[in-house]
């Protein structure tokens, strides 16, 4: 497949593009997207499906500049934009978004660590995630979609005697930017076979947050298509672009749509574990361009 040449996938209200990120971008136009929850490859040398995502720093920073740019070009005047990527990176992701975004909340995923654990220094248990707005003040935020349990209140009973007349603590809360959920693991319901998939939890808070029924949410680095799935737990419109056919699979069954796979092949992705086999039928039909 040319490089440029990009592949989609769609029915009314979902479209999955097949190519690189910068290119598929070319796909959208400007102003036209409510919501983007992006979540690029870490640069850290993570192996996805037998690719690794190791590049050379400066190449990194300017490549991941490009498509912030273009997140730019899309997103409505009141959108918002969540932006993920390893603690490696979280500064000079945030350099570059300070030049295009408001900057709304700097949030931690906080998760349990298991597996191995660190002996010479304190091992990673977060992800960082950036909230932004393209306007400083109109954005969605829909508080009453995200309470979480508020535990003085609902928990411990107590009564806030600074009020006149005194009152009971609120039993709920919105969150805090401190977010726990816990990883996608092998064997848990929602596990696809892919490196990096995000739980489903993370998404729907996000989703709920800001957007509303019916809005239009991309994704530009899809991956086992959380986002995607999320849209259509939530009845939200959805674009993801993914460049890793076997990836792409995974989009077409859990968005359920028209595809030129057999149901049996669509299955077998979620079933196998990671391997170099893809990055053979990857090299032969489409070279990820990701500097151009
Ligand atoms: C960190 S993962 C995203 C995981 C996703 N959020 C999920 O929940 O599964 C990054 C994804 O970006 C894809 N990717 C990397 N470079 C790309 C490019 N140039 N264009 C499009 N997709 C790319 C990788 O194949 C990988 O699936």
């Amino acid at each position: 497949m040319d490089v440029k040449k990009i592949k989609t996938y769609s029915n009314k209200k979902f479209k999955i593009s097949h190519g690189d990120v910068l290119e598929c971008f070319k796909q959208v136009p400007e102003k036209s997207i409510q919501l983007i929850f992006a979540d690029p490859p870490y640069n850290i040398g993570k192996n996805f499906d037998g690719i690794s995502d190791k590049y050379e720093e400066d190449f990194y920073i300017d490549w991941m500049e490009k498509w912030i740019f273009e997140i730019n070009r899309v997103i409505t005047d009141d959108g918002s934009i969540y932006l993920m990527n390893s603690t490696q990176n979280l500064a000079n992701m945030d350099l570059i978004c300070r030049k295009y975004f408001h900057i709304q909340a700097r949030i931690v995923w906080h998760y349990d660590s298991s597996g191995v654990q660190a002996k010479t220094k304190f091992g990673s248990s977060w992800e960082p995630i950036l909230h932004m707005t393209k306007s400083k003040n109109k954005y969605t935020f829909n508080s009453k979609d995200i309470l979480i349990e508020a535990k003085t209140g609902s928990q411990r009973n107590l009564i806030d005697y600074r009020k006149t007349p005194p009152q009971r603590y609120n039993t709920k809360k919105v969150p805090s930017n401190v977010w726990n959920f816990p990883r996608v693991r092998f064997k848990m319901d929602e596990y696809e076979n892919h490196p990096t998939q995000k739980p489903y939890a993370l998404l729907k808070r996000i989703i709920l947050t800001s957007s509303n029924k019916d809005d239009l949410v991309l994704d530009p680095f899809s991956g086992s298509f959380t986002t995607g799935f999320a849209c259509k737990m939530l009845d939200r419109k959805f674009i993801g672009f993914e460049k890793n056919k076997e990836y792409i699979k995974i989009g077409i069954r859990r968005l359920e749509l028209e595809s030129e796979y057999s149901k049996k092949e669509l299955e077998k992705v979620k079933q196998r574990k990671t391997s170099n086999k893809s990055k053979k039928d990857h090299d032969n039909t489409y070279t990820p361009n990701l500097f151009n």
